[in-house]
């Protein structure tokens, strides 16, 4: 199991921001999660890093218990890229040095760096598609190079688990196939890591995505194998509104059907 929540609550001034949360990852999975802002979908990651705690339920990570184990070095084992850490790094923090603070989970450089550490750190540049910036400084790096320096970062730790929250954020329609390539590839390496993948965008889920998590209101709506959460019936229902469905190649898109909105 990579993780595994169980009866998971989170309450914050008498408002649960988590209800009752039952829901496995096991080896060789790859969640998508998919729900509306303020869904708690940042919540359930902060909680899977172990900054934050169930209020009740039972929470095992990588096979420990959240609460019992010591969350610096389970954090290890785990890649977590998110736009909110894109500011944590220092401006003038070449992509090399950036991807190597990723081997201790942290912002700057405190251990020593040996030369097998630099090969690797090239390696999951390398992955990225960004060699090209490892000098570079951070500060003059577009979004979409910030976020693909912040990928490797996250491989880094060589973790067990990825997580991916709104990877594509403020990236333009041809960056973002172009990450979701990248991540595609990734996903299909015999030595990936679990990923999960955070998202507004169903046409994001990827088929490489077996499993999808829809989060609504704080609670889960639907999980389970990706063809079988992503269906019209269901998303209309999830999102409470009607919707055009389509499918584009292996992947599912929706609209809003206005059309329809307005008759309600
Ligand atoms: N410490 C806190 N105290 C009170 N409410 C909180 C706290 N942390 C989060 N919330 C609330 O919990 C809800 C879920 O927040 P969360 O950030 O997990 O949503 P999200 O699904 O990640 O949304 P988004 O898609 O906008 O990133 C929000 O209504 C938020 O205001
Ligand atoms: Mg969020």
């Amino acid at each position: 199991m990579i993780i595994e929540l169980n009866n998971v609550s989170i309450r914050r001034n008498n408002v649960k921001l988590l209800k009752n949360i039952n829901w496995t990852i096991k080896q060789g999975e790859h969640w998508a999660i998919l729900g509306l802002n303020g869904a708690g979908k940042t919540t359930l990651l902060n909680m899977i890093n172990g900054y934050i705690f169930p209020s009740t339920g039972e929470l095992r990570v990588l096979g420990k218990t959240v609460g019992k184990y010591d969350m610096r070095k389970l954090r290890k084992s785990i890649g977590w890229v998110s736009s909110s850490i894109q500011e944590r790094f220092h401006d003038y923090s070449t992509a090399i040095d950036i991807v190597l603070s990723g081997k201790f989970a942290t912002v700057d450089l405190y251990d020593e760096i040996t030369e097998e550490d630099r090969i690797l750190a090239h390696q999951c540049l390398d992955k990225l598609n960004a060699q090209n910036l490892a000098d570079r400084e951070y500060r003059t790096f577009s979004h979409g190079e910030k976020q693909r320096v912040l990928i490797a970062r996250g491989l880094m730790a060589q973790p067990e688990l990825l997580i991916l929250d709104e990877p594509c954020t403020g990236l333009d329609i041809i960056a973002r196939e172009n990450l979701l390539s990248i991540i595609k590839n990734l996903s299909e390496d015999v030595n990936s890591p679990t990923l999960i993948y955070v998202t507004h965008h169903i046409e994001e889920i990827l088929p490489t995505f077996s499993h999808t998590l829809l989060l609504r209101r704080g609670e889960i709506y639907s999980a389970g194998i990706a063809s079988e959460v992503l269906t019209k019936e269901n998303l209309s229902d999830f999102y409470e509104t009607p919707i055009i469905f389509e499918k584009s190649g292996d992947r599912v898109l929706i609209h809003l059907d206005y059309d329809n909105m307005l008759k309600e």
